[in-house]
């Protein structure tokens, strides 16, 4: 079965480091004849979530900014998500939990694959699991396979050059698992 499953990158910071392995997984989902995209909120900027109501409105009619409209069309088209997103200060970066924020609707039943990234040996585990319970909030889920990318500079250069080759079984571990996953939850859905 052919999914839409795209990746939403955790940072947007200047030099970010997480941008070459979402671009590597990227590839992945697309070599193996899924459709995805990178969801960059670098370049589709959401303001805090500021609606005057709950988003579940918005997702029934339109959303007031134009971004969190294109985000929500992204989201709701999707089977299954990967998030790829390192790890601030013990947590999930504050822009990743306001663009999930801004929508609800478009998460539920879908399953989602979490890939941790850091500078340090814990990769992002704590990210990983602290965002578990928010998806859960949505009536969706997250794959008990995650991808702990750390420290980066072992596994990718600056050029976005992969480095550990052993990087790919874990990532094919994952994408294994969320795709059966996806497929299971969309025939659900369907019926
Ligand atoms: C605000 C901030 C907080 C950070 N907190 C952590 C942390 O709690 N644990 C960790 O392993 N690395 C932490 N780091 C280091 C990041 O792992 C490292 O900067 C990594 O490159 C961040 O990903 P990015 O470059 O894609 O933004 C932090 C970095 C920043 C900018």
């Amino acid at each position: 079965m052919t999914l839409n499953i795209p990746i939403i990158l955790g940072s947007v910071r200047e030099g970010r480091k997480s941008e070459a392995p979402a671009k590597y997984i990227l590839e992945k989902v697309k070599s193996a004849g899924h459709t995805t995209q990178l969801v960059d909120f670098k370049e589709m900027p959401l303001p805090f979530y500021n609606g005057s109501t709950v988003p579940v409105v918005y997702f029934k009619t339109k959303y007031p900014n134009e971004n969190a409209e294109r985000w929500s069309q992204i989201a709701r088209a999707a089977d299954a998500f990967i998030i790829v997103s390192p790890e601030y200060n013990h947590g999930y970066p504050a822009v990743l939990k306001n663009a999930l924020d801004w929508g609800y609707l478009e998460f539920e039943k879908k399953p989602f694959g979490l890939i941790g990234v850091s500078n340090g040996s814990t990769a992002g585990a704590r990210m990983i699991e602290h965002i578990r319970p928010i998806i859960q909030n949505f009536n969706a889920m997250s794959i008990r396979e995650t991808v702990m990318i750390g420290p980066i500079a072992k596994y990718f250069d600056d050029s976005g050059k992969l480095l550990d080759d052993s990087l790919n079984k874990k990532i094919d571990g994952l994408l294994a698992s969320l795709t059966w996953w996806a497929e299971a939850l969309k025939r659900a859905r369907v019926n």
